[in-house]
């Protein structure tokens, strides 16, 4: 029988999303070759990004959505550099595939791996294990507002950022969650919310999540304001499982998690469309890092973690294993790049890991 072909649209973008991205590429084509036939991959690369923009004064091209809808996947890298304005090129293609392809639910898994150090004193605990689930449609970045809106000019001027919170937008993430705890060894949903100081938008986020609440009667919840749910994922994260948060409380947290698992460099993150009429996208949760970009030091792992997600997005949850185990197997044996103590390059843990997928 002919292998099952999945079709991915890879946007490496800018920086270090163009070495994550290929390293990523070279594990799942070793990956597919390993699978007698079974499965294989079949990409093609797209060259949005800032240099794109530099060329074009465009982060995609006109019919970019067209061209990507009927990909099984999006495999992307991370998108910015110093030459224009972060909020341009984020609104330009990330943020624009989130949301015109209504991947509302950002998936954002914190594992801590054998070999590496984490800040964390607690951190050798194996029960630290948690999934950040991120509205990713609207709340902070609904992009709702305006700048100089007093008409007043230099100086003077006023600007509105406002969030947006509906309650089909509410439930349909907070219902992700609970089926999500349901799958794991943990039944337990922590809400994040402020609405202690936001009295609309998060109070009815706390409504909602109490009405779902009900219906899961055999998962455990809480609800925690997002300060001091910065503290506990420092001092009490074996207390959590999935979190479930707005949009920018769910960027926020994640970042801390993942330094807390030793480095962004190896957070992983899927921005899922549940319902499958468009592509999903899996890019690590780290931006472009100019810092190093270009260097051979990016940890390649956030990008690998992330096409773990993919398989399991397309039912392949026995490959995605196979990938972790890879993942495990480079840190235990001290494969590390320089963010989290090592010395290898990113090409030396890429054939780690691809070494590690045979052994
Ligand atoms: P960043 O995530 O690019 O870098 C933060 C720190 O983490 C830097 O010290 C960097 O060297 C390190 N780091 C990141 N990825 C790494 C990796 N794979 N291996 C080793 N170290 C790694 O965040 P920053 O500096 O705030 O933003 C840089 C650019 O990336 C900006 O233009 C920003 O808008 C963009 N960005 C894009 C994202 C996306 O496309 N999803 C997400 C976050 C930022
Ligand atoms: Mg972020």
């Amino acid at each position: 029988t002919a292998p099952r072909m999945f079709r991915i649209a890879a946007i490496p973008a800018d920086g270090v999303g163009k070495e994550v991205v290929a390293a990523g590429r070279a594990v799942l084509d070793a990956l597919a070759e390993g699978s007698a036939g079974a499965f294989a991959f079949e990409w093609e690369e797209f060259p949005w990004g800032c240099e794109f923009y530099e060329r074009t004064g465009r982060m995609i091209d006109d019919d970019g959505l067209d061209r990507l809808k009927d990909f099984d996947a999006i495999y992307f890298g991370a998108v910015g550099w110093p030459t224009v304005p972060d909020h341009i090129s984020l609104w330009g293609l990330r943020l624009k595939i989130c949301q015109n392809f209504d991947q509302w639910a950002n998936v954002r898994p914190v594992q801590f791996l054998p070999g590496i150090t984490s800040p964390l004193r607690k951190a050798d605990d194996t029960e630290l294990d948690w999934v950040v689930v991120r509205e990713n449609s609207e709340g902070e970045y609904a992009g709702l507002g305006g700048r100089n809106l007093s008409g007043r000019g230099p100086g003077g001027e006023v600007a509105v950022q406002s969030a947006l919170f509906t309650e089909v937008g509410c439930e349909r993430i907070m219902r992700f969650a609970f089926d999500l705890a349901r799958t794991r060894a943990r039944r337990k949903v922590s809400s994040v919310t402020k609405s202690n100081a936001q009295q609309y938008g998060m109070v009815l986020w706390d409504d909602v999540f109490k009405r779902v609440a009900a219906d899961y009667p055999d998962v455990e919840t809480e609800s925690v304001l997002v300060d001091a749910m910065s503290a506990k994922f420092v001092l009490h994260p074996e207390d959590l499982s999935v979190v479930v948060a707005s949009n920018l409380n769910a960027d926020i947290l994640s970042d801390l998690g993942s330094a807390l698992a030793g480095s962004l460099g190896l957070a992983a993150s899927a921005n899922l469309n549940p319902k499958r009429r468009f592509p999903s996208m899996f890019e690590p949760v780290h931006g472009s890092a100019p810092d190093i970009a270009g260097q051979g030091l990016a940890n390649p792992i956030g990008a690998v973690g992330s096409a773990a997600l993919m398989l399991e997005h397309f039912g392949l949850p026995d490959q995605a294993a196979r990938l972790h185990k890879a993942i495990e197997a480079t840190t235990a044996a001290g494969i590390l790049t320089r963010d989290v103590g090592g010395s290898a390059s990113t090409e030396d843990v890429t054939k780690a890991l691809i070494d590690g997928l045979n052994a």
